[in-house]
């Protein structure tokens, strides 16, 4: 039997599940989304995900449909289909199905909420011993991409554009500055030194970002927030890219050249090692920690 998805207020059936093409979603990507991992059939930093979700509706005019307590029951009721498999949970808000396809905002307009879990992307193990590959492209999307917007044609075509060139990922440029990857957010090391882009309308503002940062700092790990130049890029000493499914992967090759010896760093193996075992808290339900519950 196909598995179960919420669809406003209702589960579904995966092939029976229908959305109006109406929907302004469909016709303007008029919406937002998250995506949230799951450990054991428990959903990681799942607090952070749902706040970032309420800033993300926030932005584009919207009211959060649901509360905290609504959404972890929704998402817990998906995941437990699966049992303890690891999984992703594909959240979505749309401004939902209007009469007329009209730019303005309608006043009366009921959102279109749906929520699905799936087994998870999982890392694959040879490329994270060997490190990922990516390109710098200039960044052609627009002036707001710290809201999870579900319209993605940018990223999709830069993404596009990096697979057509050999690599696996697009770090994107804006004013000479490296901001993030299309789905991605960016880490140099220089000097022992973590460093990441600050948050600004130019990059998402990642979970896993944002954890990567604490685990830094509860290790003791030097680290800043600071702009990144494409000449920093090419004489980092580690590039790593993080997304909640991705984790914290290493970049060994960027724009065709090794990224200092074309081997991931040892700093990078340190802050690996400290995000499986704050992934591992949360499958023991150990009390050990305070970043890594639910
Ligand atoms: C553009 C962009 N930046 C950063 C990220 C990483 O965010 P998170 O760590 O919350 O998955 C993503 C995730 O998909 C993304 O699409």
């Amino acid at each position: 039997m196909s598995k179960l998805l919420y669809l406003n207020g209702e589960y579904i059936a995966e092939d029976q599940a229908r959305v109006s093409v109406m929907d302004r979603g469909f016709l303007f990507g008029d919406g937002v989304y998250e995506v949230i991992p799951a450990y054991a059939g428990l959903p990681f930093r799942l607090e952070e995900h749902l706040q970032r979700l309420n800033q993300s509706l926030a932005a584009i005019h919207m009211a959060s449909p649901l509360d905290n307590a609504q959404w972890s029951e929704i998402l817990h009721r998906l995941l437990q289909q699966r049992g303890s498999e690891d999984q992703q949970i594909y959240l979505q808000i749309t401004r939902g199905a209007y009469g007329k396809r009209l730019h303005a905002i309608p006043e009366e307009v009921q959102p279109t909420i749906m929520a699905m879990a799936s087994p998870i992307n999982r890392r694959d193990p040879q490329l994270v011993k060997q490190g990922m590959s990516v390109i710098t492209l200039e960044d052609i999307r627009w002036q707001r991409c710290d809201i999870k917007a579900i319209t993605l044609l940018a990223n999709i075509l830069a993404q596009n554009q990096a697979r057509e060139e050999g690599a696996h990922e697009a770090i994107l440029v804006r004013d000479g500055l490296a901001n993030e990857g299309t789905a991605s957010n960016l880490f140099m090391v220089r000097d022992g030194l973590i460093i990441t882009p600050p948050k600004s309308t130019h990059l998402l503002p990642g979970i896993t970002r944002d954890l990567v940062l604490e685990l830094a700092a509860d290790a003791g790990l030097p680290y800043a927030e600071a702009s990144i130049s494409v000449e920093e890029l090419e004489n980092a000493d580690e590039l790593w890219i993080t997304s909640s499914t991705k984790e914290v992967m290493p970049v060994t090759c960027l724009n065709g050249k090794p990224v200092a010896n074309g081997h991931p760093g040892p700093m990078w193996e340190k802050m690996d090692a400290l995000y499986s075992a704050c992934k591992e808290r949360l499958r023991l339900r150990t009390q050990a920690g305070n970043h890594c519950h639910e």
